[in-house]
């Protein structure tokens, strides 16, 4: 048996996708039978999915049959054109599909898609019935995804490693190669299938000349591998690209894109590509940032190097993901009128509509980095005239990187409700993404994956709820949290009322959690330079002048405003801007973020900063005691394996919230000299 084959056969690796015995479906006459109207790759997948679903579910496998007359009861596997349900087109958009069911004559079950990928997207969408033994008799459902384009990217390096990656190596490479694990991929493939994803990208933005060569003829044959193996799951292939190619294995000497030998080198390379694979998604850029390569240095604008690019992918539908994390990592902390928090806007909000119709500006969800807590960037609705993706973090870089559990679904609603007001009120980030507030030609949402090949693909096992949200959340931002924990936990682990309740408040209350013991009040950071992990609360790589808060013994916070701070709050629509601007208005998560206070300044909840440090960080680490209670409490009503994986990670979250506790109240204790008002032992 291969190690695949091996690694198939358990609970961990199955994910969502476990399929576990009904015995009440056992003899249902419609899930003994699937007949197909259509024939396509991607229609084949879906039929293979019922089959295996349906064989676990019930015991038997469904057999295909020929029955257009509807003589059998069956599940009916259709696009609305062979199906002849024209009408149904104006209710679907590309990726939606209707669930039907009739019981008479013969039970039914339509599955039904406006386009092939419809019908596997309908597919996925019947099994999760079955598996959360909801009604499957009385369907009438239509469904269309409300974000276009949903991504995921990879931050892997030919290498094997991967760039804050916690569950392991790489499924794609490993030393210098491709793995093509056929069986590995096809299971990743199915697992993003089953939620929805449409675009992956497999390799890291921070493109190093190992995947430079990925755009080169000796590569390219396996990059066209592994994008049949995502076409079968409706899934088109990204790469991220060096923006100097032109130099690394272009043989030329400039990588200006005002330069005609460079854009000919772009046009005649993407042609290449397309040959290898059809239906290539485009590129993804990460330039001028953090090192890497750029059109700054050739005095060209951020518009002019994607509009290069995206003139060489407009022939072949292909589109430019273009990412605002746009800074200079080597400024000076000291002067306080720079701030990185500005950057993004500064460098693209002065391009609005400058770009090319299939170049797409992808932002991080905060104006930061990924920070526990953060406002939204108000990059989101101010380029009216620019397609924007929205780039959220799987991977829990400064979330505990997949050792603390960390759920962060919550924290993904509030930037998806969040007013813009960029078109008055109602203008929320996800209308923005979901391209109606501006009628974008392109948007939709990407993330930072959280998978490896450990056997779990997610290193922590409850980390694959974040892996699964995201891709539900995407599909619709409007789903509740608590939709979205039930469907997961009632996959993961079964129907157990128990189960349900004590792990569906675990991820609930983890994210606030983690930010309790951590940096507090929107401050952000306090990690250890480089690996990011565990307290340092002067910590900061690039910064040989210290730290991002300010902590003196008076005060901490970054003062950011119009008045007398750095002049970010100016970047905001004038609603969140007064909101933000006035430390009385100002929300208390976030208030450390926009405001420089004493120590002894007094939050809405009535408590000082300096109090309201130490509660929650004795909070905290209260509240983990409590989680490896919970999980304890399941003993025995969750198998062996993943009860004691999710036992080692929760002691260890533990130990870790004690050290993030005692670091950050002494620390705090000494700069400010105030006492705990309830006298508790600060070490
Ligand atoms: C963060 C992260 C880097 C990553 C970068 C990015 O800074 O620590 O590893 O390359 O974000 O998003 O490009």
């Amino acid at each position: 048996m291969t190690l695949v084959e091996t690694l198939q056969k358990t609970d961990e690796y199955k994910c969502w996708l476990r399929y576990e015995r009904k015995k009440d479906l056992a003899n249902i006459e419609a899930l003994k039978k699937i007949v197909v109207l259509e024939k396509t790759e991607i229609i084949k997948s879906a039929v293979e999915e019922l089959k295996r679903g349906i064989l676990s579910i019930t015991g038997i496998e469904p057999e295909v049959i020929a029955d257009r007359e509807g003589n059998n009861s069956a599940i009916v596997l259709a696009t609305v054109d062979s199906s002849n349900m024209t009408t149904l087109n104006r209710s679907l958009n590309n990726d939606g599909y209707m669930l039907q069911s009739f019981t008479k004559p013969k039970e039914r079950i339509y599955l039904t898609g406006k386009t092939d990928k419809g019908v596997l997207y309908a597919a996925f969408h019947f099994l999760r019935i079955l598996q959360t033994n909801r009604d499957y008799q009385q369907l009438d459902i239509i469904e269309n995804p409300k974000t276009q384009l949903r991504m995921i990217n990879h931050w892997d390096n030919m290498d094997g490693s991967i760039e804050r990656g916690y569950a392991g190596h790489s499924i794609f490479f490993e030393n210098n190669q491709f793995i093509l694990d056929y069986g590995r991929i096809k299971d990743y493939a199915r697992l993003m299938a089953s939620i929805g994803i449409n675009g992956i990208s497999i390799n890291n933005v921070n493109v190093h000349k190992a995947e430079t060569n990925l755009i080169t003829k000796e590569l390219l044959p396996d990059v066209a591998k592994v994008a049949n193996i995502f076409r079968q799951y409706g899934i088109r292939l990204f790469l991220s690209i060096n923006y100097a190619s032109t130099i690394e294995i272009g043989g030329l000497s400039t990588a200006d894109p005002l330069d005609p030998q460079v854009r000919e080198w772009w046009t005649k390379k993407t042609a290449e590509i397309y040959q290898y694979i059809e239906d290539f998604g485009g590129f993804v850029v990460k330039a001028d940032s953090e090192h890497r390569p750029g059109p700054f240095t050739y005095n060209r604008n951020h518009a002019d190097g994607a509009n290069m690019l995206g003139e060489a992918l407009l022939p072949f539908d292909g589109i430019v993901i273009w990412r605002c994390f746009v800074y200079d990592c080597l400024q000076d902390w000291r002067d306080r009128t720079t701030d990185r928090a500005k950057a993004a806007y500064d460098h693209f909000k002065p391009l609005d509509g400058q770009f090319l119709e299939n170049v797409i500006l992808q932002i991080k969800n905060g104006p930061m980095d990924f920070q526990v807590r953060e406002p939204v960037s108000p990059l989101f609705g101010a380029m009216p005239e620019t397609n924007q993706v929205l780039e959220f973090q799987i991977t829990q870089e400064y979330t505990g990187q997949q050792k603390h559990l960390c759920y962060l679904i919550p924290q993904w609603k509030k930037v998806l409700d969040f007013d813009t007001y960029a078109k008055g009120e109602g203008s929320t980030v996800k209308k923005v993404v979901d391209g109606t507030l501006f009628h974008y030609k392109y948007s939709g949402i990407s993330a930072v994956t959280n998978i490896g090949n450990e056997s779990s693909w997610t290193g922590h096992i409850l980390a694959q709820a974040n892996l699964y949200g995201y891709g539900r959340l995407i599909w619709n931002p409007d789903l509740p949290e608590a939709t979205i924990t039930d469907e997961w936990v009632t996959q993961t682990f079964g129907k157990h009322p128990k189960i349900l309740n004590t792990v569906k408040e675990m991820l609930a209350d983890s994210w606030s959690i983690y930010e309790k013991y951590t940096a507090p009040l929107g401050v952000g950071w306090m990690v250890n330079p480089n690996h990011h992990y565990g307290p340092n609360v002067d910590g900061y790589e690039y910064s040989p002048w210290g730290t991002y808060h300010f902590a003196d013994w008076k005060g901490i916070g970054v003062n950011r405003t119009k008045k007398d701070g750095t002049g970010y709050t100016e970047q905001y629509f004038p609603e969140n801007f007064d909101m933000y601007e006035s430390v009385e208005t100002c929300p208390d998560e976030l208030v450390l973020f926009f405001h420089h206070v004493p120590y002894t300044h007094v939050l809405k909840s009535g408590t000082t900063v300096i109090q309201h440090i130490y509660n929650t960080h004795f909070e905290g680490v209260e509240d983990v005691e409590n989680l490896l209670e919970s999980w304890i409490s399941l003993n025995g009503f969750v198998d062996e394996k993943r009860y004691n994986d999710i036992l080692q990670r929760l002691t260890i979250q533990l130990e870790h919230s004690k050290e993030w506790r005692d670091i950050i109240n002494t620390y705090f204790y000494r700069k400010s000299g105030i006492n705990d008002e309830l006298n508790r032992v600060i070490y």
